[in-house]
């Protein structure tokens, strides 16, 4: 079995990476101001799977081969800012090659209140500092370690919406903003690029509105035919593979350009090459299906593990039916509910996922049925 070349899960770099030059032109000529002292900040936005973290990870790789610049990347998750200075600064630490402990010592001298690592706390008795001014100093004492003569450090938030959730976490831009703007004044060159879901900018906006004026969103597309057509032949012409023309097209119609469902149709279609080393539309029949299926099971789990034990006695009930359509009577006779059906199943309905919506459901599992 030849190594498969494509990716079934998102947040990892493709083996071959598409398009994308007037994201990557942008982002580097931010990083061009940065470095003249007029620092750009940017906020990478889109759907699911569209390739926000490939982008990321992609800029961190070309930008790496530029003199005196410094590239970390933060994947963001749920907590409060402690939990983000900490991750921080581990991450910086871990990219930049400084020594943890050195760090953690001139942090809580700094008066900022991180609990330490090791379980020991050893800033207790220090007062707590405003965030702003927490990430002012962190941020200046890293930069402070970078070693070149006029360094810019970039820092890649990953995920911003993770903490968009948390009454004070989501705060963090306005308060980012004010420590960017107060280092920039003291003449260090700090670029922060950041991505978030679809709707990042309309929380933020909704609840700062000016407040984050610093911060340019870039909305992330699809991609286009040829650049899917790229993706897919270049790293299977690596394995002797060919795909019929007519395969690339139904991936890129199902698909709608979004990379993370590209990836997943080329690697069931390149599971089911045949013995020509080819795949044709029998093949990609096959490989679609087995591809909505992955789909369904994940947005299955993803819903299963969010929702309460009276909605999960109706997902149960609908995952070990053989039916495709469940009526009402037959979930109140069968789901054991302390209540009437109707309260769980509203909160049941969710947003397909693009790719499930246009295929419809005839060939999915029955766990779509409330739609
Ligand atoms: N430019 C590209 N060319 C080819 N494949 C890509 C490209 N960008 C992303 N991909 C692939 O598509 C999938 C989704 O990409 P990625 O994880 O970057 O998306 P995302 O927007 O960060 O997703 P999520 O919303 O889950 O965070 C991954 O398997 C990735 O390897
Ligand atoms: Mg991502």
């Amino acid at each position: 079995m030849k190594n498969n070349p494509f990716r079934k899960r998102t947040g990892i770099l493709p083996s071959h990476f598409t398009g994308r030059e007037n994201e990557l032109n942008e982002l580097k000529e931010i990083y061009r101001s940065t470095k003249n002292g007029v620092p750009g900040h940017l906020i990478l936005y889109g759907p699911k799977g569209i390739g926000k973290t490939s982008l990321l990870l992609k800029f961190q790789e070309e930008i790496s081969h530029f003199d005196d610049v410094y590239p970390v990347k933060i994947p963001l998750i749920e907590g409060d800012f402690e939990d983000i200075y900490t991750l921080m600064i581990e991450k910086c630490s871990d990219s930049l090659g400084i020594n943890v402990n050195h760090f953690w010592e001139e942090i809580s001298s700094l008066g900022i209140n991180i609990p330490f690592i090791g379980g020991i706390s050893f800033s207790r008795e220090i007062p707590k500092t405003s965030p702003a001014i927490a990430f002012e100093k962190i941020l200046s004492m890293i930069y402070d370690k970078l070693e070149s003569n006029n360094p810019v450090l970039i820092l890649l938030f990953d995920d911003l919406q993770r903490i968009m959730g948390n009454d004070e976490t989501m705060k963090i831009l306005s308060i980012l903003q004010n420590a960017l703007v107060e280092l920039n004044l003291k003449g260090k060159n700090i670029m922060f690029v950041a991505t978030g879901s679809e709707d990042i900018f309309y929380k933020i906006q909704d609840k700062l509105d000016s407040a984050v004026r610093i911060f340019e969103p870039y909305l992330i597309g699809p991609l286009s035919y040829s650049e899917v057509c790229e993706a897919i032949t270049i790293p299977i012409k690596e394995r002797n593979v060919a795909f019929e023309e007519e395969v690339i097209k139904e991936i890129y119609e199902l698909s709608d350009g979004i990379p993370y469902y590209m990836q997943i149709l080329a690697y069931s279609c390149f599971e089911e090459t045949n013995e020509q080393n080819k795949v044709t539309i029998a093949e990609f029949k096959k490989a679609s299906t087995y591809s909505l299926n992955i789909l369904a099971q994940r947005e299955f789990k993803v819903l299963f593990s969010k929702s309460t034990t009276e909605e999960r006695k109706i997902l149960c009930l609908m995952a070990e039916s053989d039916e495709t359509i469940l009526s009402y009577s037959y979930i109140k006779d069968n789901a054991h509910l302390n209540s009437e059906p109707s309260a769980s199943l509203k909160s049941l309905v969710i947003e397909p996922p693009l790719l499930l919506r246009r295929r419809g459901f005839a060939n999915l599992k029955k766990t779509y049925v409330f739609f």
